[in-house]
């Protein structure tokens, strides 16, 4: 396939729009008929902590006279580093080309960059209609997985459970760090892809024995899927494990329908109220601005719905739980290349028992 083009019903992911848009090479159709395309994702290990410093001001304390200037006399500013950055090349994420791969799964594997600690490798789809938007891969996710490894210590050999994973880059770097990751969503063809690329990066995880266990949970839903017929369900034992052992909870960029996010805040009401530890829930969003003429001003509409629920859950009082909710500064380490606009925000939610 070498033209790609989008139905104006479809949402495409930022993260897509901005790859190289040289030869997109379509690897397959999925369960539904929707071209699948992979990218492997390079991350970033050599992040060099000078480079951290974009918060700080250039020229702090400088006298004005030892300002460099130029020939005329003016002042020759010398620009506060960017923080995306980092001087690196853009490696990723990075459709491959016609030229670099060839089209079945043995041949890939046989690739040179398979299986190398520092490759993520994901099969995603393109634009899709709002239902899929699981199959294509979101800034929050990128964001959130910075976080895990700027924080991989905090992580370290924990249960962890992830709602609405996508395609599961998220819980592919937990799992390099957490013991247990249980990646859920929803959906059959999603799911099979997720565990597809769960598969396909085992080397980064199954090394250290840590496991990633792909299942289904609707947050619509008012309990676990257990039918034992259905590919993705769970078995009493997992559940008894998540309720026992569970100690973080991640969501990226799962705010974007007012009823799905009431959904997701009921579900992290249950879920942390079955839990036998506090647990902590990192939750990414981007705030997608519009104009809209119901305001006759920009607004994101679903981002101050998820707002008003944070604020919800920190004031119940039901005698049973207590949430507390802070946002987290995002001027931790990028360990994949993506762009971290200033809309990205990431929001830690604790809970415990009373
Ligand atoms: C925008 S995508 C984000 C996917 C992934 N976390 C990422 O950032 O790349 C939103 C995710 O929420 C999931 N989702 C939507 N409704 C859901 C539901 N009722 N139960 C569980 N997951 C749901 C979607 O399937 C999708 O994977």
């Amino acid at each position: 396939m070498d033209q790609v083009t989008f139905r104006s019903d479809t949402v495409l992911s930022d993260v897509h729009l901005l790859l190289p848009n040289a030869c997109h090479l379509m690897k397959r159709l999925n369960g539904v008929g929707q071209p699948v395309f992979t990218s492997k994702i390079r991350i970033l290990r050599d992040y060099d902590e000078k480079d951290s410093s974009c918060d700080s001001p250039v020229h702090e304390n400088s006298d004005a006279s030892n300002v460099p200037r130029d020939e005329d006399g003016d002042l020759d500013v010398v620009r506060r580093p960017r923080c995306a950055t980092y001087n690196r090349d853009p490696v990723c994420p990075i459709i491959l080309s016609q030229s670099a791969v060839t089209l079945t799964d043995q041949d890939e594997d046989s690739e040179e960059e398979d299986g190398a600690c520092d490759i993520i490798k994901i099969e995603h789809t393109m634009a899709t209609p709002l239902e899929d938007v699981g199959k294509q891969v979101w800034r929050g996710a990128f964001l959130l997985a910075d976080f895990i490894l700027a924080q991989a210590s905090m992580f370290k050999g924990a249960t962890v459970l992830e709602l609405g994973a996508g395609t599961g880059l998220t819980s592919i770097v937990m799992a390099m760090v957490a013991k247990t990751v249980y990646c859920t969503d929803v959906g059959e063809d999603l799911l099979s892809m997720c565990q597809r690329n769960v598969t396909f990066n085992k080397q980064h995880f199954e090394p250290q024995e840590s496991e990633i266990r792909v299942r289904q949970l609707d947050w619509m839903a008012d309990d676990f899927c257990t039918d034992a017929d259905l590919e993705f369900c769970w078995t009493d034992a997992e559940v008894a494990d998540l309720h026992d052992n569970t100690t973080f909870l991640m969501a990226a960029d799962v705010c974007y329908d007012d009823d799905l996010t009431d959904a997701l805040f009921r579900t992290l009401y249950r879920l942390s109220s079955n839990m036998r530890h506090p647990s902590t829930t990192y939750i990414s969003i981007e705030k997608r601005l519009n104009f809209t003429l119901r305001h006759m001003d920009v607004s994101c509409e679903a981002y101050d719905h998820f707002r008003h629920c944070l604020d919800q859950l920190q004031q119940m009082t039901d005698g049973k739980m207590n949430f507390t909710v802070e946002p987290m500064k995002i001027s931790f380490p990028q360990f994949f290349q993506y762009e971290r606009v200033d809309q990205l925000e990431l929001w830690k939610v604790t809970a415990e028992r009373l």
